[in-house]
């Protein structure tokens, strides 16, 4: 019998626990036409929102393209990258899809392929000078509004992992998106990330080009009232059963986030299936200790690349947890040293995302991480 716990890519269709809360008022506010920064520690389930909502507002009839900052390393394959999937929302087949890219392109040459799963590529050759690629972001940045008033339908045009585009050099791509799509009616841009510091400053800096450009979002983890019947369920499909009381158990030992929670139920399913009839408590501890075990290569990587101060302060949030952690009283308990040296530790942590500050509390990103660091403690 096949595991029913997913985790590690998207989920979609029957895997989706289903965010209705999030998915309406996503869906309702890109409909008016409202651009959306959408941000969450990684791991939440923001990839995974987006494709089903996109795939809902395409059949509510609207044009629909996702572009996935984190898969260019340059702006000219970014824009290309953007051009594709902009125009493959109005049309999938090739030679249809050809001669709008000619129509709405034309000056930039553009050609058509098919990638390894028969789906129509576009590419576009803009050769070794600085005025091509100038001609292609041109081009490219005007092309969502032209392509929704062509197909007279609004278009729902998202990047994922946005804040990536200031790794690219200069800040001339993001002034430039910025000065164009401000001029979009028809167009309604959803910029999502996980580097929720960077993503939330792109937004909210006066200095930066898309300062208040659109509606800030923090999506928090799966609400446990939605998440514990489709667990349960899943448990049950797999022939286990689990309590509430133990369900609620698991979501805390794996900080609610989604994918800690899948990966969780997954290694509980794979401890118990055809053993037990149910799911106890303390086979959470068991389920933990494995995926410890099994994601120790990758801890041991990560932890070296630490400094010491910044391997002392992960020892103490892990042991007494990650409020309060500038009291005097803590920072003695723990021997974490001056104010100001914690300070900077924690603001590395959490630009590495080996910590996330939710709400007044920091938290391990992966509490399996906090648990081996525990153990090694002992
Ligand atoms: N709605 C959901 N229902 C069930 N599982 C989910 C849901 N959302 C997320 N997950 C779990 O979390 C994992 C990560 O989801 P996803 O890749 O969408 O998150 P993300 O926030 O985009 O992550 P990253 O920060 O790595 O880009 C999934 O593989 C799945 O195990
Ligand atoms: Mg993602």
């Amino acid at each position: 019998m096949q595991n029913p716990f997913r985790f590690g890519s998207v989920v979609s269709g029957d895997d989706f626990a289903d965010r209705r809360l999030e998915l309406a008022e996503l869906g309702r506010e890109l409909r008016a036409g409202q651009h959306l920064f959408l941000l969450s520690p990684r791991r939440y389930g923001k990839t995974s929102l987006i494709l089903t909502l996109l795939d809902r507002l395409h059949r509510q009839g609207l044009l629909v393209a996702y572009v996935d900052v984190f898969r260019t390393t340059t702006p000219v394959q970014l824009m290309e990258l953007t051009a594709q999937t902009v125009l493959r929302a109005a049309e999938s087949q090739p030679e249809r899809l050809l001669r709008l890219a000619t129509d709405l392109l034309g000056r930039l040459r553009p050609q058509v392929g098919t990638d390894s799963r028969g789906r129509p590529t576009l590419s576009i050759d803009v050769g070794a000078s600085s005025r091509g690629a100038l001609a292609l972001q041109e081009d490219v940045l005007t092309l969502p509004e032209q392509l929704a008033l062509k197909r007279r339908r609004r278009l729902v045009l998202v990047f994922d992992e946005f804040q990536e585009i200031q790794r690219f050099p200069g800040a001339s791509l993001e002034k430039a998106m910025r000065s164009h799509f401000q001029t979009h009616r028809n167009v309604s841009y959803l910029f999502a990330g996980s580097k929720e510091t960077a993503l939330r400053d792109m937004a909210t800096r006066e200095r930066s080009p898309f300062y208040k450009f659109g509606r800030l979002m923090a999506l928090g983890p799966i609400p446990a009232a939605e998440f514990a019947p489709y667990l349960e369920a899943r448990f049950r499909r797999g022939r286990l059963r689990i309590s509430r009381e133990v369900l609620d158990a698991v979501l805390a030992a794996a900080d609610d986030v989604p994918y800690n929670v899948q990966r969780l139920c997954h290694q509980l399913w794979a401890l118990r299936a055809g053993r037990a009839e149910r799911i106890a408590e303390r086979d959470i501890g068991e389920a933990i200790a494995a995926i410890v075990e099994q994601d120790a290569p990758h801890f041991s990587a990560a932890w070296d690349r630490l400094s010491l101060h910044q391997r002392q302060v992960l020892q103490a949030i892990a042991r007494g947890g990650g409020r309060n952690v500038f009291a005097a009283t803590y920072l003695a308990a723990h021997r974490l040293g001056s104010h100001s040296s914690v300070q900077t530790s924690l603001r590395l942590l959490v630009k590495e995302q080996v910590l996330a500050k939710v709400q007044d509390e920091y938290r391990f990103t992966d509490p399996f991480l906090r648990e081996w660091i525990a153990i090694r403690q002992g």
